[in-house]
């Protein structure tokens, strides 16, 4: 439950559609998916395996294992690259987050009541522009993500996940169906599923890589460091099939409500940016039955679904201030939310008053994303793959994953030993060279 906190969040209901969209839809959602079940899919399992062997934090578990395998310290540097990238995603995270945050208000108000596409975009644009509001916003989140340790981790993210996922599911639902009937359906649905190869560049193809990781939250040891919580007699396969599915139902879902309401509405683009989720869905909300209601409680909805993926993020580096450097969980907490916050502030001026300073065409913003989403979470799913595949000696994947049966566990072996590093690293090398070529 709690790594399908971790995986559904804003990867799903903010970034697939919008980065979808950037990228031509159609072909790119195709690779995206084949990205989660061939290199995804099998990556996570070996996260979770890892986790579940070493059951300490990321770092620790890396420690043990190299030891175990007795291999080289190189390898350690997995927990490192984790902990990292989790701070520095987290900086991002959070301040889209109170992009969600800011809307609630606006939503309980009847803001968008009836409103048109220019009038949802005045709205965006007044949002971005307000450099204090978002840091308000941003901070209320990182006070939320922190304040998870006042009633323990496992109880509020039970709840949450328990009750609030089912009701994200609902109001989705509820979506497609205004989708449906008052979007351009059809076109909608074809921009998703046409695939369009001529569309696809290595540049996209490093983009639904780097997404279909980042939305399983692989690559910097949440889910390593949830596995350390997991239950041995647990099945890790089944629990990975079910994330994942759940993961990307979510996405598609998210996807084919907002590409209709977008197509339906003249001035709205599907190639929008980050902005897609923010202007499109208002519209929906203030023209449907019963909109201010299902409005408030889906920005509620996708407040919480971001906090629990954020407590994700910050885990692996909680974790290991615990264990080696004598800090208790509060001060861990507070101290890795205060790091990410002021690097959030970067996030938050690149909106507005740093929006025109770039290096390499990237934003702050941007470039955060770049070198988290597109370079370290590939880089450390590669290294995760070759070390379980490769270093790693075989008896022990054998051993944790024993009650999978031995037909599961040849073909996920074989896919992380051979499909895994030599797609990844195709796709990175290419993606990378087309972006700077470009
Ligand atoms: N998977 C989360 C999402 O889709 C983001 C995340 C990435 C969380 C990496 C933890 C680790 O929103």
């Amino acid at each position: 439950m709690a790594a399908t906190g971790s995986a559904v969040g804003l990867g799903n209901l903010w970034k697939f559609p919008y980065i979808a969209g950037e990228n031509g839809g159609g072909a790119f959602v195709l690779v995206y998916l084949l990205c989660i079940l061939m290199l995804g899919i099998p990556v996570m399992v070996a996260e979770v395996m890892l986790g579940r062997r070493g059951r300490q934090s990321p770092i620790r578990t890396m420690a043990a294992l190299t030891r175990e395998a007795g291999v080289g310290k190189f390898w350690n540097g997995i927990g490192w690259l984790g902990v990292v990238a989790g701070l520095l995603i987290l900086s991002y995270y959070s301040v889209i987050a109170g992009w969600a945050l800011a809307y609630i208000p606006d939503m309980t108000q009847g803001l968008f009541q009836g409103a048109n596409a220019e009038q949802v975009k005045m709205r965006f644009d007044a949002l971005r522009a307000d450099r204090n509001g978002l840091i308000y916003y941003q901070s209320i989140f990182m006070l939320l993500t922190t304040g998870v340790v006042v009633f323990g981790v496992s109880r509020g993210l039970g709840v949450a996940v328990r009750l609030l996922m089912p009701l994200l599911f609902l109001i989705l639902v509820a979506l497609l169906v205004f989708a449906w009937q008052q979007g351009d359906f059809a076109r909608g649905f074809e921009f998703m599923f046409h695939f369009n190869f001529e569309a696809l560049t290595g540049e996209s193809v490093l983009v639904a890589l780097g997404h279909s990781f980042f939305t399983l939250s692989l690559g910097m040891g949440s889910i390593m460091a949830y596995g350390a919580y997991m239950p041995q007699q647990a099945s890790i396969g089944k629990t990975v099939l079910m994330v994942g599915g759940l993961d990307t139902l979510v996405a598609l879902m998210a996807g084919l409500a907002i590409f209709p309401i977008v197509f339906a509405h003249p001035g709205l683009e599907p190639s929008a940016g980050p902005e897609l989720l923010f202007i499109s869905l208002p519209i929906a909300f203030g023209n449907m039955v019963g909109g201010v209601l299902f409005g408030t409680v889906f920005f509620i909805l996708v407040t919480i679904a971001a906090w629990t993926s954020a407590i994700s993020l910050i885990e692996p580096g909680v974790a290991w201030l615990i264990e080696n450097k004598g800090f208790n969980r509060f001060t861990a907490n507070l101290l890795l939310a205060l790091i990410a916050w002021v690097l959030g502030l970067g996030t938050v001026l690149s909106f507005n008053d740093w929006s025109e300073y770039t290096v390499f065409g990237f934003t702050f913003f941007d470039g955060m994303d770049f070198l988290t989403s597109r370079i370290m979470l590939p880089t450390t799913g590669l290294l995760i793959a070759v070390f379980v595949a490769w270093v790693m000696p075989r008896v022990l994947s054998k051993d944790e994953l024993n009650g999978e049966g031995s037909v599961a566990y040849c073909l996920w072996f074989w896919m992380l030993r051979w499909v895994c590093p030599l797609g990844i690293a195709l796709v990175l090398v290419y993606g990378l060279y087309d972006t700077f070529s470009s």
